[in-house]
């Protein structure tokens, strides 16, 4: 291990970005698929993992939601949330902000209650047991209507205490955040902050709806924002963090090589971005392999990273107070 890697495990760190679906190892659909009596189209967890080769985000997303299938009884959202829990540890995470696809699930007739039920009952452990606190990110599917949005919404009403925000995700080209302003206002209403996936394949023109319609607190991924100046500058000023993929940008091809990722440009110019693994599972690694990718590729420096990790819980949704024990505990860990 280098210096840098041994500095980027052993820093304590938030992660900001991460759908709870994207952790389905091969290994646990397998036997997820044995226990409900789903029969997978893959013959074993090589042939599976032979289809993680994507062209775009759509590739992904085809692979991603037929995964979900073996997810139906509420101990299996449990059992993939406890297993994510574990890995966090290992990545030294110590603040997750777990994003859910509740349509994901309920459009193939799994209750509400059973999904949200069991990622919480996971991530109550995780705290108790772990010490690893967090917060859940209700996010709607884009490709999917904002009528269905609403039902989604009203579903979460009886568990509006366990959802700090809302969010927008699946495929983006074609579904601007405008087809959803007025359900993100009802959130809103509902006390919900939000975030938006946005910039990740489509056009800034998404990052600007995102911010003026959608009132997101922060952008999930934004890479596009680089082709826009006016962009970068109020994201800037406003503080608005970008919660960036690196691994899963390089799987998707938004970028054609790591030497290409815009994170390091984007500290550089002040942004509060953040390094998160989003589909770990898919995108063939975990949080600290994203940071040595970017580390490696863009020859970060140990500033930069300790920079990296302070901005993943000053972006958080926690309270200030949370927030100054963490950044004290990554000072130290950063030998300062
Ligand atoms: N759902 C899961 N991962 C996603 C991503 N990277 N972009 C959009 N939707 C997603
Ligand atoms: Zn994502």
């Amino acid at each position: 291990m280098t210096d840098l890697h041994k500095l980027i495990a052993l820093l304590p760190k938030a992660e900001l970005h991460l759908h709870i679906e994207g952790t389905l190892e091969p290994g646990l659909m397998f036997s997820l698929a044995a226990r409900n009596g789903i029969e997978l189209p893959y013959e074993n967890e090589e042939s599976l993992q032979a289809a993680y080769h994507f062209e775009r985000l759509q590739d992904f997303l085809d692979i991603y939601y037929a995964g979900c299938s073996v997810l139906l009884q509420e101990q299996d959202f449990y059992d993939l949330t406890w297993a994510y829990l574990l890995k966090a540890k290992e990545n030294n995470i110590l603040h997750t902000e777990v994003m859910f696809d509740p349509q994901a699930h309920t459009t193939r007739g799994v209750p509400f209650s059973a999904v949200i039920g069991g990622i919480y009952r996971a991530l109550t452990d995780g705290y108790e047991k772990l010490g690893i606190s967090f917060r859940l990110i209700m996010s709607f599917l884009r490709h999917l209507s904002a009528e269905e949005g609403y039902k989604t919404l009203r579903e979460a009403i009886p568990f509006q205490g366990w959802i700090t925000a809302v969010g927008l995700d699946s495929s983006e080209k074609n579904f601007p955040p405008d087809l959803f302003a007025d359900l993100f206002e009802s959130a809103q209403e509902m006390g919900f902050l939000t975030v938006v996936h946005a910039g990740e394949e489509g056009p800034p023109e998404y990052i600007w709806a995102a911010l003026d319609l959608l009132r997101a607190s922060r952008i999930d991924h934004g890479n596009t924002a680089m082709e826009d100046s006016d962009l970068m500058d109020v994201l800037g000023i406003y503080e608005i963090p970008l919660t960036s993929c690196p691994l899963s940008n390089l799987k998707l091809k938004v970028i054609s090589r790591m030497e290409d990722h815009p994170v390091k440009e984007m500290l550089e110019r002040g942004i509060k971005v953040t390094v998160n693994s989003d589909d770990p599972a898919y995108f063939g690694g975990y949080l600290n392999e994203n940071y040595f990718a970017v580390a490696d590729a863009l020859f970060l420096s140990r500033e930069e990273l300790v920079q990296l990790a302070k901005n993943s819980f000053e972006a958080s949704f926690i309270t200030d107070g949370e927030k100054k024990n963490f950044l004290k505990k990554v000072e130290e860990a950063s030998g300062n």
